[in-house]
């Protein structure tokens, strides 16, 4: 009897994700699942969104890129915004109240409204292995490289080497993470 219920359980929970693929298959550009999502999230553009495997959404997740990519089994952040065009790897973690800013607006035409300027994109590229501390802000235009840690309330304004720990506004490098640790996932 036990094992009939745990069964059931089972193919109830295939057939709910074969659901949400299906529904999720025509709202996202592309999305592999399993994908967890938190409550009050916000995600705009779907169809220009590509999630991989085990991909966090938190609460308070603010997404309205223009183009995501997210790898396996990254951590977007609670009450993180990401806009513009940006790239993130795998095995990244985004903390709370993190801005990561794929484009900007124009300035250069002081008669005419910021807000009617249009907007400039370059791209923001996380990749994989990295650390985004809390209130952290990533600029466009820059590359966060491999194994790279980002200081709790750092703005990054320029590209972070590979397993570099940067710590400030701008964000400067205080040292970088032994390049022999084993990675453990
Ligand atoms: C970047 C970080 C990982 C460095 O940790 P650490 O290797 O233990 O570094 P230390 O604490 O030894 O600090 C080294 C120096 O950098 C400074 N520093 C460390 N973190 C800093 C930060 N976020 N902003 C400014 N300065 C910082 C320290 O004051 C210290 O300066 P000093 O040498 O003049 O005394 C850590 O400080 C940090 O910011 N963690 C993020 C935590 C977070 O946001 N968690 C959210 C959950 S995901």
């Amino acid at each position: 009897m036990l094992l009939k219920q745990k069964e059931f359980a089972s193919m109830l929970s295939k057939v709910k994700m074969v659901l949400l693929y299906i529904v999720y298959f025509f709202q996202f550009g592309k999305i592999e699942l399993p994908v967890y999502f938190y409550k009050n999230y916000f995600i705009g553009n779907r169809k220009k969104i590509y999630f991989s495997q085990k991909v966090t959404v938190p609460e308070k997740c603010y997404l309205s890129p223009l183009e995501l990519f997210v790898g396996e089994n990254t951590w977007l952040g609670v009450n993180s915004f990401i806009c513009g065009k940006v790239k993130i790897g795998s095995n990244v973690m985004v903390g709370p109240n993190v801005a990561i800013t794929g484009a900007n607006h124009n300035i250069e035409k002081a008669d005419v409204p910021m807000i009617n300027s249009g907007i400039t994109v370059k791209g923001i590229i996380i990749e994989d292995d990295v650390w985004i501390g809390a209130n952290a802000v990533v600029l466009d235009g820059t590359t966060i490289k491999r194994g790279a840690v980002i200081g709790a309330g750092c703005v990054v304004t320029k590209d972070i080497p590979e397993y570099a720990v940067v710590v400030g506004n701008p964000a400067k490098i205080i040292k970088y993470r032994n390049h022999d640790c084993s990675v453990t996932v």
